[in-house]
């Protein structure tokens, strides 16, 4: 099948690099020249693990092209994926008039009936809007599916190629039989196809995101519970996330969580409540949990050093919102380096992929390492903000022996305290005693 894809970013990359890894022909087409430019010279603007291989393999084979022509994608194709951003207005809510007016140049373009496949997140009705704009702007018939992306960055490719479940929401039969066809190779392990109204499957998004977000920002606050009364929260996490009923996954505390669209997916569910009426107290509440973290989480550095921050230098482990991703969007890296630059600290951050986005935000007012234990040379102090896997057994000596003054503010509670007590280190993290040197097994009793 030929498949057109507008926007070519995390979601639109993945998702046509998939479908050609399937056999089919998939033109990805972006209004960013220089992104097109610089796709079709092999390269990839973004970091997803697995992705490149994949965008190389089906490029060679011909399957995969890039472009900035719409109309040529279009005229091509008979699926047109709509997976360009949503942004967000002040309020933080989805705005989603950028996507609106993808559809109405996808109109312009149509010469024949097409099914256009949303896979942006958009609140309930913006279906309808679409078809509304298709009827008006297109000489041709059309039919509008929702087809909600639930992919992780960082593992998204796996995450296509091998999704939980793949939600459709298609009022006709017709076009619900090419999709479910359309996605068999990637649900062959028996995994779902469920099919439901165009508003419930834009609503299943929004409520999945606000679910992962509620349980982030509930450890969040049982962890300060638990530095109050001397728990300690991992011991806790474990007991809690091994009840069948509750599961492991999104349970970690920490200096709380990012990107694009978990919070402006907050923000939206707010909104959508807020319009008909509805309390969303507990949504806000999670929003706001969270929004406190990355806060807390700055004064505790500031707290620390008081007024002397100012020039002191501070060693950043990580910035991206999450691992194994180079996107800095929404998360609490951001936030934090932007405090303690605002702070007057000489900020020296090491983060394995998003240098060049570092450099492209901040330019000369952070300085960017290119390995990690570089980074803590000379250092007043480390500041931890990713989970990246290569940060989690370091060599704690080599890292004392880097840095100026042995302490850690760990985001992340990538250590055990007492551990780190042990090598010397004032070591603070999330939901757990602060740990101190002299807490060293025998030292002040
Ligand atoms: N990033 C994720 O992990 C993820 C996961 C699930 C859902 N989503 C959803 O996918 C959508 C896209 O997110 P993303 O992270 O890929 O965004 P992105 O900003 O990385 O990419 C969007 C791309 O669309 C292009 N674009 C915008 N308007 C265009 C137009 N009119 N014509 C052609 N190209 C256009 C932009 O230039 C950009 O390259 C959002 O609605 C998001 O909520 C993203």
């Amino acid at each position: 099948m030929k498949i057109a894809i507008v926007g070519a970013g995390y979601q639109g990359l993945v998702t046509g690099t998939c479908f050609a890894e399937n056999g089919h022909q998939v033109m990805c087409v972006d209004r960013d020249a220089a992104r097109i430019a610089l796709l079709n010279e092999g390269k990839i603007p973004l970091h997803e693990p697995g992705l490149e291989e994949l965008v190389a393999r089906n490029r060679e084979e011909e399957r995969l092209h890039f472009s900035t022509e719409l109309d040529h994608a279009v005229a091509e194709s008979l699926m047109v994926f709509l997976c360009v951003g949503t942004l967000a207005d002040e309020a933080g809510c989805a705005d989603i008039s950028g996507v609106l007016e993808a559809v109405r140049q996808i109109a312009q373009t149509m010469d024949g009936y097409r099914i256009l496949v949303n896979k942006t997140t958009c609140p309930p009705g913006a279906a309808e809007k679409m078809l509304e704009i298709l009827q008006t702007h297109a000489a041709h018939p059309c039919d509008v599916v929702v087809n909600p992306d639930f992919m992780k960055e960082g593992t998204a490719v796996d995450d296509f190629l091998r999704p939980d479940r793949v939600v459709v929401g298609c009022e006709d039969i017709r076009v619900r039989e090419i999709m479910k066809e359309l996605y068999s190779p990637f649900l062959r392990t028996g995994k779902p196809f469920i099919v439901m109204s165009p508003r419930s499957a834009e609503m299943a998004k929004y409520a999945t995101n606000v679910m992962l977000a509620a349980r982030i920002s509930l450890m969040n606050q049982l962890a300060d519970i638990c530095e109050a009364y001397a728990c300690d929260i991992a011991e806790v996490r474990e007991a809690v996330a091994t009840d069948y009923r509750i599961g492991p996954t999104f349970l970690f505390p920490g200096v709380g969580f990012g990107g694009a669209g978990l919070p402006r997916d907050l923000a939206t569910c707010e909104g959508l409540a807020r319009e008909a009426g509805i309390e969303s107290d507990l949504i806000a509440a999670v929003r706001r949990v969270n929004e406190r973290r990355r806060e807390q989480f700055l004064k505790r550095i500031c707290d620390y050093y008081d007024a002397a921050i100012t020039g002191k230098r501070l060693a950043v482990w990580g910035a991206s919102f999450k691992a194994r991703t180079d996107d800095l969007r929404g998360g609490p890296g951001i936030f934090v380096i932007d405090g303690l630059c605002a702070a007057g600290a000489d900020v020296v951050v090491y983060d394995p992929v998003a240098g060049t986005k570092l450099k492209e935000r901040y330019g000369d007012r952070i300085r960017i390492a290119a390995k990690y234990y570089e980074a803590l040379e000379e250092a007043d102090g480390l500041v931890i903000l990713t989970e990246w896997n290569e940060f989690r057994r370091p060599d704690y000596e080599r890292m004392g022996a880097l840095m100026r003054e042995k302490v850690i503010f760990d985001g992340r509670n990538l250590y055990t305290p007492d551990v780190m007590a042990a090598q010397g280190f004032h070591y603070v993290s999330i939901g757990r005693k602060t740990m101190m040197p002299s807490d060293r097994p025998g030292e002040s009793q």
